[in-house]
């Protein structure tokens, strides 16, 4: 096969700081392929412009998502030898137990196969038809079951969560004024629960400050609102806090994120992301009476709560990468490799969100692409575009995703993700990356809109497809 060369030219590729070191070598491989230029046209018209419609095989570097794509450790992969598939009482069920009760220090901990069985746990206990459920800003599947449930999700984050520009470190932050205003007003009753995400993928992967947390968790007790969190990217929040948040300098990820936990009532965690697992989730909670109550619904909906609808092998894996996603040696690699892609784009001046959050980098589509009009769906086509020029994967983070499908609400962020998976890519990867992305960015005025012409009524950006508008 021939080799795939960088089209920038050595001297004109931007002088950036090398990432971190890798501190892990590599034990096994996995080989990927670039595709032709002929081979991903054809991929396109056949997944309907809707790159989750790829096969893998079709994708050189996929940046689709940082979920449930990390490399586990030799550590993991032994963990699954040691799996004890007993229906009940498994030992690996214990061992996961108490690492998330260790961690967190939550007592009741339910296993579920991913976050989003979490969320449909959580959500079907705790809020009803006409409930208004906040959040910093709700991902799509928890957007998803809060509507699910008949109640209405509402996004309370700073008013620079939605600058792209603005490089506030704690963009991720719940605007606690709102949040006040909402539980001291007519609306208070409806609300019976406060969420907040760490990090806030909507928004771009940006951490919410340790003292936002502690100002949003006065004000849930003060209205007496339980605040529960989604902690699937914890162990990157903590190290943005300590590392930018003043005073929190000389404490380990696990003193902050036992802080962070001690905050609130209960969390959802996606252990596909900050777990390093490929498949996991939980909810955990303080109160007793819900916990049973959820214990029924997950008999009913995951199975037996020593093994919530995973494989027991797969709670051993869970348990040993939460622990290692709390090194330190790991995360300042992680987010190095987050804010190395960040540099080389900036180098070229693509304009991204600023600054880079923890686990990806979030194109920004209204500078990118503003000769496009909403209804041409800039950041499809700019992910259709990213697949074009170098079989780089990536997702639409704005308009389709969030868009209500009566159109009446539409995104306030159009952005497009390039999600990083954990210890899985190189320097050179991302410098691959990097390059793709630029050159589509100094073709920029040539890329063409598209035309949605299948969608389901929800989470469409999954399903829908599409087709290139000419002319
Ligand atoms: N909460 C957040 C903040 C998420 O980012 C996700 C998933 C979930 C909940 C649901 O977890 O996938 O295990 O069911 N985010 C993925 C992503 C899919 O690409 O960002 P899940």
């Amino acid at each position: 096969m021939r080799a795939i060369r960088s089209a920038v030219p050595v001297d004109r590729a931007p002088r950036v700081a090398a990432p971190p070191v890798e501190p892990y070598r590599i034990k096994v491989v996995e080989a990927i392929t670039l595709p032709s230029a002929e081979e991903r046209e054809h991929a396109l018209r056949r997944a309907g412009f809707n790159v989750f419609n790829l096969l893998s095989e079709e994708v050189f570097v996929d940046l689709l998502t940082d979920s449930g794509t990390s490399a586990m450790s030799d550590r993991q992969w032994a963990g699954l030898m040691v799996g004890d598939e007993s229906y009940a009482g498994s030992r690996n069920f214990v061992h996961f137990e108490e690492t998330v009760r260790e961690l967190t220090g939550f007592p009741h901990i339910l296993p579920a196969h991913q976050g989003r069985a979490a969320e449909h746990l959580l959500f079907g206990q705790l809020a009803h038809p006409g409930d208004i459920v906040p959040n910093n800003m709700h991902f799509d599947t928890t957007r998803a079951h809060v509507l699910h449930v008949g109640a209405r999700p509402l996004d309370l984050a700073v008013p620079e969560a939605y600058d792209c520009e603005d490089r506030s470190p704690f963009k991720g932050n719940v605007d606690t004024r709102k949040l006040s205003a909402l539980l001291s007003g007519p609306l208070a009753a409806k609300v019976p629960l406060v969420v907040v995400t760490l990090t806030n993928n909507t928004g771009g992967g940006q951490p919410v400050a340790l003292a936002n947390l502690k100002e949003v968790a006065r004000i849930c007790r003060e209205h007496r609102k339980p605040l529960y969190l989604d902690i699937c990217r914890w162990a990157e929040n903590a190290y943005f806090i300590r590392t930018g948040e003043p005073g929190q300098g000389a404490r380990s990820i696990r003193e902050i994120g036992r802080e962070i936990f001690d905050l609130a009532d209960g969390a959802v965690m996606s252990a596909k992301k900050d777990g390093l697992v490929n498949m996991g989730g939980f909810v955990a909670t303080r109160d007793p009476g819900l916990a049973s109550r959820l214990k029924e619904d997950l008999i009913l909906f995951e199975g037996f709560p020593t093994y919530g609808g995973l494989a027991r092998r797969d709670l051993e894996a869970i348990a040993i990468g939460l622990r290692e996603a709390t090194d330190e040696r790991y995360l300042e690699h992680r987010v190095g490799q987050v804010r190395f892609l960040a540099a080389l784009l900036d180098a070229h001046g693509v304009p991204m969100m600023q600054p880079p959050g923890g686990h990806g980098v979030y194109l920004d589509v209204g500078r990118f692409l503003p000769h496009l009009s909403p209804e041409q769906h800039p950041g499809q086509a700019l992910v259709v575009e990213l697949y074009r020029e170098g079989a780089v994967r990536a997702v639409e983070i704005g308009s389709i995703m969030f868009e209500d499908p009566s159109g009446k609400e539409r995104s306030p962020l159009d952005l497009v993700r390039l999600a990083i998976p954990r210890r899985v890519y190189t320097e050179s990867h991302l410098r691959y990356v990097a390059e793709t992305v630029a050159r589509v960015w100094a073709r920029r005025d040539s890329v063409r809109g598209l035309a949605m012409v299948e969608a389901p009524e929800r989470l469409r950006h999954f399903t829908a497809r599409f087709a290139p508008l000419v002319g």
